[in-house]
C-alpha cells in the first residue's frame, strides 16, 4: 500500500505537470482528488491494514494528499491568471469603440492662401504663378524702384548674385504679366516671398497675394469695392474699411488699408493696441511709370493693384499672436485648425 501510494503521488504530479489549460483541472481534481477518486480509493483500503501499520500509512497518505493538493492550487491560480491574460491578447473586446485612422489636416497658410484666391477667382480674377528666384529687374526696376532707390532698404532683400534674388514680394507679378498680355486683365498672384527679417511678426519666409486690375477707367472705387467684398468675405462679417494714404513706389496714389479690428470692432482692444484698426494690405493706382515700362499707353488705360499678407490675415483670423507658430511644424498648434 505504501507502494501504491508513492506510485500514485508521481502519476498525479506527473499529471500535473503536464497541465496547459485550466480548462483541464476539473477533470484532474475528479480522476485523483474527487469523493471517488484515486486518492480516496486508496484510503478507503486503510482498514484492511495491520493494526500496528494502520496509523504510519494513514499518516503518510494525508501527507502525500495534502502535497497533492497543494500542487494543484498551485497549478489552478497559475493557469486561471495566464488564461485571463492570454485572452486579453487574442480575443478582441468588441464592445470597445473603434480607433479612428489620424487624418491630416490643410496648414492654416494653406486653408487662407486657398481661401482668398477662391474669393478673388469668384470675383473674377484668374490665378498666375511666378518664380521665387526672381531677377533685380521684375523685383525692384519693373516696379519703379531703380537701383540705389531708397525703397529698397525697406525689403531686406536676399540677393543670389548682383541681378538675381528670392523675391521680396508678390508684386513682380505685376510686370511679368503686363508685359506678357494686353488689357483688360483681372489677376491674382499668390506665393512665398522672402525677407531677411525673423521676430514675433516676421518670418524669413511668408505669403502674400498681389492682385491687379487693370483697364479703361478703372478708379480707386473699384479697388475699394472688391477689397470691401473680399474682408466681408474672409473674416465672415462686414467690417469698416480704412483707406491711409501711404506711399509705393508702383503706385500713385497709394493707400495702406485698415480693416476695423475682428476681435473689438473698433472699441480698441489688446490686439489692435488701442487704435481700433489693423492694417492688412498695401494698394494704390498703378503708377503710369509702371505702364510705360510694360509697352501700355497710361492715357488709355487705368488700373489698380494690391498685394496682401496671408499670414497677416490667418494670425487676425484665428487669433494667433507670434507668426513663428506657423512654421515650428508642433502638430499640437497645427491640429487645431
Ligand atoms: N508689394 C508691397 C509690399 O510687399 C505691397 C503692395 C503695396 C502691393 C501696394 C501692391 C501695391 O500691389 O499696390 O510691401
Amino acid at each position: 500500500m505504501e507502494q501504491e501510494l508513492h506510485s500514485l503521488a508521481a502519476e498525479a504530479k506527473a499529471h500535473l505537470e503536464a497541465l496547459t489549460e485550466a480548462g483541464q483541472l476539473e477533470d484532474f481534481r475528479i480522476k485523483f482528488l474527487g469523493r471517488k477518486g484515486d486518492f480516496s480509493t486508496i484510503m478507503r483500503q486503510l482498514g484492511t491494514a495491520s493494526k500496528e501499520d494502520r496509523p504510519r500509512l494513514g499518516q503518510l497518505a494525508n501527507t502525500v494528499k495534502t502535497e497533492i493538493e497543494e500542487l494543484f492550487e498551485k497549478k489552478k491560480s497559475s493557469l486561471q491568471s495566464s488564461a485571463t491574460t492570454s485572452d486579453d491578447f487574442t480575443k478582441p473586446d468588441l464592445t470597445l469603440p473603434g480607433r479612428r485612422p489620424q487624418t491630416g489636416r490643410l496648414h492654416p497658410v494653406t486653408r487662407v492662401l486657398t481661401e482668398a484666391c477662391a474669393i478673388f477667382e469668384n470675383l473674377g480674377f484668374s490665378v498666375a504663378e511666378g518664380p521665387d528666384v526672381e531677377q533685380d529687374y521684375y523685383n525692384f526696376e519693373a516696379l519703379n524702384i531703380p537701383a540705389h532707390h531708397p525703397a529698397r532698404d525697406m525689403h531686406d532683400t536676399f540677393y543670389v548674385s548682383d541681378s538675381i534674388l528670392l523675391r521680396t514680394h508678390t508684386s513682380p507679378m505685376q510686370a511679368r504679366i503686363m508685359e506678357a498680355q494686353d488689357p483688360p486683365l483681372r489677376v491674382i498672384a499668390p506665393g512665398k516671398v522672402y525677407r531677411c527679417d525673423s521676430d514675433i511678426t516676421h518670418t524669413p519666409m511668408f505669403h502674400q497675394v498681389e492682385g491687379f486690375f487693370v483697364d479703361k477707367n478703372v478708379s480707386f472705387a473699384d479697388l475699394k469695392g472688391i477689397l470691401t467684398v473680399f474682408t466681408e468675405k474672409m473674416f465672415g462679417k462686414k467690417l469698416a474699411l480704412r483707406f491711409r494714404p501711404s506711399f509705393f513706389p508702383f503706385t500713385e496714389p497709394s493707400a495702406e488699408v485698415d480693416i476695423a479690428c475682428v476681435i473689438c470692432e473698433g472699441k480698441g482692444c489688446r490686439v489692435c493696441k488701442k487704435t481700433g484698426w489693423l492694417e492688412i494690405l498695401g494698394s494704390g493706382m498703378i503708377d503710369p511709370e509702371v505702364f510705360k515700362m510694360v509697352g501700355y499707353d497710361p492715357e488709355v488705360y487705368s488700373g489698380f493693384a494690391f498685394g496682401l499678407g496671408i499670414e497677416r490675415i490667418a494670425m487676425l483670423k484665428y487669433g494667433i499672436d507670434d507668426i513663428r507658430l506657423f512654421y515650428e511644424n508642433d502638430l499640437r498648434f497645427l491640429s487645431q485648425f
